[in-house]
């Protein structure tokens, strides 16, 4: 590969992202001064549909570490091309966030759980680099698939297997939050304003609004066809437009709540990459921290269960909060604090019965977006050719759905929450 080529394609990621960045990535990884990069390469592109909201490619760099040679992947998120893009999906104020995140907060839980000698806990991909100063974001992560990690699933449901790997990364997420905040409150409140609310706040009605209307007349279509006369159906038309959107702002608001812990914010499955150990045990990894806020863990929790599994499933979701609920507890038992008195049982399924209808809200648009087929999958470029920000409305134009098993997975849901009293 000629290096002017490798040149260009570098600038195609960011104006700022050069050669240098590289050099710099490698002597990281590599814990070295003397590093040579010689070469690089894209890898196919993601498929349409796989992200909307940034440009994910994945990047293999050869090179030398002290005369050796060395081989680094990686994946770098970066701003969309267009302005238009940009500005209607706001991706400054997501990359902003999510390098907020990698910078400010993961070296604090680093540090502390080092200090713990529990430095394994942390299952997010390792932060390499990053610029947000608005126009030439990037993020640069270690590509996670060679630490054998992989998609769990984009349409179909999730196995019992995955389901308990992945509620115990979240409990284990969420366990170091409550111990460090627990030991260290200053340095957890500091670090975790860096967060910013980038969905649930009364600032982006305007910028839901419409879609939103959409996403409610898909769900109430789905339960008419499907439950005509089940109570759910009343229940979830009885809510005044922008009543839900609005107890979402609530709940997301209460950052300095005592149970306030670092939710990932996004917590459906093609943001969760799994491994296989010992036997059929699985272990997941977060990816996508865009959304990152300080919230109930019930959060990540209710969008988790609601997005990603299927009815069947959800008979054992008394099961499903107890594993979550048992290794919660025992990680911040293991990080030096008190489980019983900073999340015990009872609050847990106090704030599960208030806010567990967040899973539902968020799944309204989730849902209908994850079942598109991938000839349906909207191409944000050809959409949105202009400089200005156009109505997510007028881009994401899902239908109506068309099939009884689509149907059913909103539907069955709301049907859920209705019958747990969580709508
Ligand atoms: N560190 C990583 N290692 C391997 N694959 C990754 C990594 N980060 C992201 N990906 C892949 O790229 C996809 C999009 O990345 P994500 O961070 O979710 O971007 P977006 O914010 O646009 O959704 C993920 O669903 C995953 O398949
Ligand atoms: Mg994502």
């Amino acid at each position: 590969m000629s290096e002017k080529r490798n040149q260009v394609e570098l600038s195609t990621i960011s104006s700022k992202f050069t050669e240098e960045t590289l050099r710099n990535i490698f002597a990281t990884v590599c814990n070295e001064t003397d590093v040579k990069v010689s070469d690089w390469d894209f890898g196919t592109a993601s498929a349409k549909g796989d992200s909307y909201l940034s440009v994910v490619n994945r990047v293999t760099v050869n090179g030398f570490a002290k005369g050796k040679p060395v081989k680094v992947d990686l994946v770098i998120k970066s701003l969309p091309k267009t302005l238009g893009r940009r500005k209607t999906y706001r991706s400054t104020v997501f990359f902003r966030n999510e390098i907020a995140f990698y910078t400010k907060v993961v070296p604090k839980f680093e540090q502390f759980l080092k200090s713990k000698n529990q430095a394994h806990l942390l299952c997010v991909p390792r932060h390499l680099g990053s610029l947000a100063d608005g126009e030439n974001d990037y993020l640069v992560l270690e590509n996670v698939c060679t630490l054998g990690f992989g998609p769990v699933t984009r349409h179909n449901f999730i196995s019992m297997e995955d389901c308990i790997g992945i509620l115990e990364t979240f409990a284990t997420f969420h366990a170091i939050s409550f111990a460090y905040k627990d030991q260290h409150k200053e340095e957890f409140t500091k670090c975790v304003s860096h967060l910013e609310e980038t969905y649930f706040t009364p600032k982006y009605w305007d910028w839901y609004e419409k879609f939103h209307q959409r996403l409610v007349n898909i769900a109430t279509d789905a339960l008419t066809i499907e439950y005509p006369n089940h109570e759910a159906l009343k229940r979830f038309t009885s809510y005044k437009f922008g009543s839900l959107f609005d107890m979402c702002c609530e709940i997301c608001g209460r950052t300095d709540a005592p149970t306030s812990v670092v939710s990932q914010g996004d917590s459906w499955a093609p943001n969760i990459f799994v491994r296989t150990i010992e036997g059929n045990k699985r272990e997941a990894l977060m990816l996508d921290f865009q959304l990152a806020h300080c919230v109930s863990p019930v959060l990540d929790l209710s969008f988790f269960i609601y997005s990603c599994t299927d009815k069947a499933l959800r008979e054992r979701f008394n099961d499903m909060l107890k594993i979550y609920h048992n290794k919660l507890c025992s990680i911040i038992t293991s990080l030096g604090s008190d489980a019983k008195k900073l999340y015990p049982w009872e609050t847990f399924m106090k704030e599960a019965k208030e806010q567990f209808f967040y899973g539902i809200v968020f799944a309204l648009e989730a849902l209908p977006i994850a079942m598109l087929d991938e000839s349906e999958a909207f191409d944000l470029d050809e959409l949105i050719k202009g400089d200005e920000a156009v109505n997510i409305n007028d881009i994401w134009t899902l239908p109506k759905l068309e099939t009884q098993q689509k149907r059913l997975r909103v539907a069955d849901i709301i049907v859920h929450a209705v019958e747990n009293g969580f709508l």
